[in-house]
């Protein structure tokens, strides 16, 4: 006999306060930060210790080549795709504590409640640990993700390299994930359905005094390498009308962008440099080579390449003015995602019968669905958090928000689960 699905709101929230405190500590002046970077000691310790969790409730564990990581509820029927959920518990530099960890809590905590109010869907239901949707450390996000959905080749995946010049191959080998990462590509039809509960990330659900977020669709991100090549030399020596400062020239490149995104871009449209790497980085010295990163993103994925366009058509004025070389290189650029239509009306029907007051909107963050999407019907969940607040430290969501959250995801497993 099942009865009613009850979350353990405080629980939830002691293992999301736990998980906080697998991070490598600096000293941050906005209180607590959180930075876990995939397949360091953190990172590897996080995992574990979610592993004790999934096995005490007897959830068996699966681990691919790349480390993702499987926690599975067995259905009553066997010979039935599972359902799953999930999210990513890597963090970048100085973030909060919710960002991805409340999709893989509230993820083992849906399936420990289904499991005590007796409910067994006829498929199984794993919740997914992602391994680095992050980028930080190999430059491209979502990397478990992508590789499940074959988005990205098991070759270029093992050849990408992080700021020490380790590969992945070596990185991950070194952290105990061995194996041909081909294997972790998903057949088809390997899952049913893919849910994936977050923080909203932005602001819109706070305003509007809403508690859940129904994602329709994911936003379009693309990421870029610069290279600017100058000419360096002695900061007090070098005349101002021969340089040619690999610095300034990135400035100007950096001001294009950021024109480009608000002319030819709508509110949908952003566009961030979040790094720069300055040669030889001294005082003293004239810059002769800067490496940057762009992250662009647009719900429209045309207008996101008009925008790199207009960027490029300054690029060669800049050049020619400037006496500089700029070399650009792709990392990676996406197509958005669609929601599947079943599962947000899914999502919609249980938000009514609970009462829950409820938005649909998309995602202008990337998340692991976005890949998720080309190997199963999908959809997310989202939570309010304080201010629309997100890779900051003080991000921030209720506890009551977040348990709401995952009664919604529970709800709506255990629907897909029984379809
Ligand atoms: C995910 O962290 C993103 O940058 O959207
Ligand atoms: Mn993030
Ligand atoms: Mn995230």
């Amino acid at each position: 006999m099942s009865q009613k699905i009850q979350i353990d709101q405080n629980r939830l929230f002691a293992e999301l306060t736990k998980l906080s405190s697998f991070t490598h500590v600096e000293p941050s002046p906005d209180g607590t930060a959180v930075t876990r970077v995939v397949f360091t000691p953190d990172d590897l310790e996080a995992r574990a210790w979610l592993r004790g969790i999934a096995e005490a409730e007897g959830f068996t564990v699966r681990v691919d080549p790349v480390g993702n990581t499987f926690f599975r509820m067995e259905g009553t029927d066997p010979s039935l795709p599972a359902v799953a959920t999930g999210s990513h518990a890597d963090a970048i530099p100085h973030a909060g504590m919710y960002d991805g960890t409340v999709g893989v809590i509230g993820g083992l905590e849906a399936m420990r409640a289904l499991k005590q109010a007796g409910i067994r869907p006829k498929r199984a239901i794993e919740t997914i640990l992602f391994t680095s949707e992050e980028p930080t450390r190999f430059g491209i996000g979502c990397l478990g993700s992508r590789l499940m959905s074959g988005t990205l080749s098991p070759e270029k995946a093992d050849a990408l390299k992080d700021a020490d010049d380790r590969t992945l191959a070596e990185v991950r080998t070194a952290a105990g994930f061995a194996g041909d990462l081909a294997d972790v590509k998903l057949a088809p039809g390997h899952y049913s359905a893919f849910v994936e509960l977050h923080i909203e990330q932005g602001p819109l659900l706070e305003r509007a005094g809403e508690q859940i977020g129904i994602v329709t669709s994911i936003a379009a991100p693309a990421s870029y390498r610069f290279q600017i090549q100058g000419l360096g030399g002695h900061a007090g020596a070098l005349l101002m009308p021969d340089r040619r400062d690999a610095l300034c020239a990135a400035s100007e490149l950096i001001l294009s962008i950021e024109r480009h995104a608000l002319t030819i871009g709508t509110i949908d449209s952003v566009a961030t440099v979040g790094t720069c790497d300055v040669y030889p980085g001294a005082v003293n010295s004239v810059p002769s080579r800067v490496a940057l990163m762009l992250d662009i993103r647009d719900t429209d994925p045309a207008r996101r390449d008009a925008i790199m366009a207009a960027v490029r058509a300054d690029i060669m004025e800049i050049q020619t003015k400037r006496g500089v070389a700029i070399s650009e290189s792709l990392v990676n650029a996406d197509a958005p995602a669609t929601s599947s239509a079943a599962i947000v009306d899914a999502l919609e029907a249980i938000c009514l019968r609970e009462g829950m007051l409820y938005r649909k909107m998309v995602s202008r963050a990337y998340h692991d669905t976005l890949f998720m999407a080309s190997v199963a019907p999908v959809s997310m969940i989202f939570i309010p958090c304080r201010g629309g607040v997100s890779h900051r430290p003080d991000e921030f969501s209720t506890a009551e928000d977040i348990a709401r959250g995952t009664l919604l995801l529970a709800e709506v497993l255990a629907k897909v689960g029984s379809d």
